[in-house]
């Protein structure tokens, strides 16, 4: 076998070894080259979205593709980053049990969720400004969103307004509200989302305390073009800081005084006051205890969003998928239940499902696969993402989401 053939792990330990022994001066460029490169970059990038594998393979096409500042944003997360971490870890944690000699030739996997019915239950999280990554930013998105029939939620902060955002879908697009600290600020905001025709309001709760990304702080110091070039402020944007209203249609009409869009003095207090004001369905995301769960039953809440902002809000460490058992428990199958956080494979779909999720988000993998190809490239992370899961789902028995039972997912190292 020569290096080439090896797979990465091997190589990877086998120049290791070398670069370690007295062989190493002698070490071939190539091989010092290889080393040298964080392990995702050990691959060839792709150059074109068909030739995607999975979706990692995104990620090092999307980092070279954009400036420091823009990549800092999508890959930031908090702190030490140990929640961001954690996030993928906290998929080994759980273990599919394999069912065999069941026919799985025809597997059902769309998902109706509040009467809406999708191809799939892997669905499109909010992201802010996808405009940093391709030029058709959200509208991109929303056209792939449609192609494969996906549930879509728009973001606060986007850089296109949910009336283009649904146009481009063709169908209605959930909006997820940062709710501004001016109450009439809020109530316009909302009605506008309604207004539109959007049938769901996703209230995002984590960020409100603040959130400190370093990441994203590094990347801005490593960019060499001047922010304020093409963003009214160059400050914050990271959660709870001032952001950029110029490049964001939701905030249109509304004073600068609405800004920072997120603070710490939000209570469930405006859950009520939203359910008096629009008749959209309402859901709470970056919910993670059971004590939160039951506060969502009691203030007559829609759905629970399960989620830690993909690592971007607290850094206390705890992935989200090991928040989700407790909180289904407390609900009870009374609502549904969203999950996101860290979903990366097929796999990981389809233990969020066991584990009682209605529904499973994505985040950053399409915003890789945005920056690198644009509509091309999110249309295949939903096609990897979907091809994975139906083959995880084939190796538990499933022929339906519905289907997926809760004995499919056991404790890693539980029999
Ligand atoms: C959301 O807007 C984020 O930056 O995480």
């Amino acid at each position: 076998m020569t290096l080439s053939q090896m797979p990465d792990w091997d190589r990877r330990a086998f120049l290791g070894f070398l670069a370690a022994s007295p062989l190493a001066g002698g070490l071939p460029e190539v091989a010092r080259t290889i080393l040298a490169a964080p392990p995702q970059q050990q691959r060839a990038l792709i150059t074109e979205a068909g030739q995607a594998l999975e979706v990692m393979d995104f990620e090092p096409v999307a980092r070279e593709k954009l400036p420091p500042a823009h990549w800092g944003y999508i890959a930031t997360g908090v702190d030490n980053e140990d929640t961001l971490r954690a996030n993928r870890e906290g998929f080994q944690r759980f273990a599919l049990r394999a069912r065999r000699l069941i026919d799985v030739s025809k597997v059902d996997m769309s998902t109706t969720i509040f009467g809406q019915q999708f191809d799939s239950p892997i669905f499109i999280c909010p992201t802010g400004s996808n405009k940093l990554a391709h030029p058709l930013g959200e509208i991109a998105v929303s056209r792939a969103a449609k192609t494969k029939n996906s549930l879509q939620m728009l973001s606060t902060v986007a850089t296109t307004s949910i009336e283009d955002a649904i146009a481009a879908r063709g169908a209605p697009v959930w909006y997820q509200l940062y709710p501004p600290r001016d109450w009439e600020a809020c109530k316009k905001m909302v009605k506008r989302a309604e207004a539109a025709g959007s049938p769901v309001l996703v209230i995002t709760a984590d960020l409100n305390p603040g959130s400190d990304r370093i990441t994203l702080e590094r990347g801005k110091l490593a960019d060499t073009r001047k922010c304020e070039t093409c963003h009214e402020t160059s400050r914050g944007g990271s959660g709870g800081g001032t952001g950029d209203m110029k490049r964001k249609p939701m905030f249109d009409g509304l004073g600068p005084d609405m800004l920072p869009y997120t603070y710490p003095s939000v209570t469930w207090d405006l859950i009520q006051k939203l359910r008096d004001t629009v008749k959209m369905k309402l859901v709470v995301k970056g919910l993670a205890t059971r004590e939160d769960a039951e506060l969502s039953l009691k203030h007559g809440l829609d759905g629970i969003h399960v989620s830690n902002h993909g690592g971007r809000a607290d850094d206390g460490g705890r992935s989200s998928i090991e928040s989700l058992p407790e909180i289904v428990a407390a609900v009870n199958g009374k609502i549904p239940v969203l999950f996101d956080s860290g979903v990366r494979r097929g796999t990981d779909v389809v233990k969020a499902l066991a584990l009682g999720a209605n529904a499973v988000g994505i985040g950053r993998p399409y915003l890789w696969a945005l920056a690198a190809f644009g509509q091309p490239g999110v249309e295949k992370v939903i096609d990897l993402l979907r091809a994975e899961t139906l083959t995880a789902m084939r190796h538990i028995g499933a022929t339906s989401v519905k289907g997926i039972p809760k004995s499919a997912v056991v404790a890693a190292g539980r029999s």
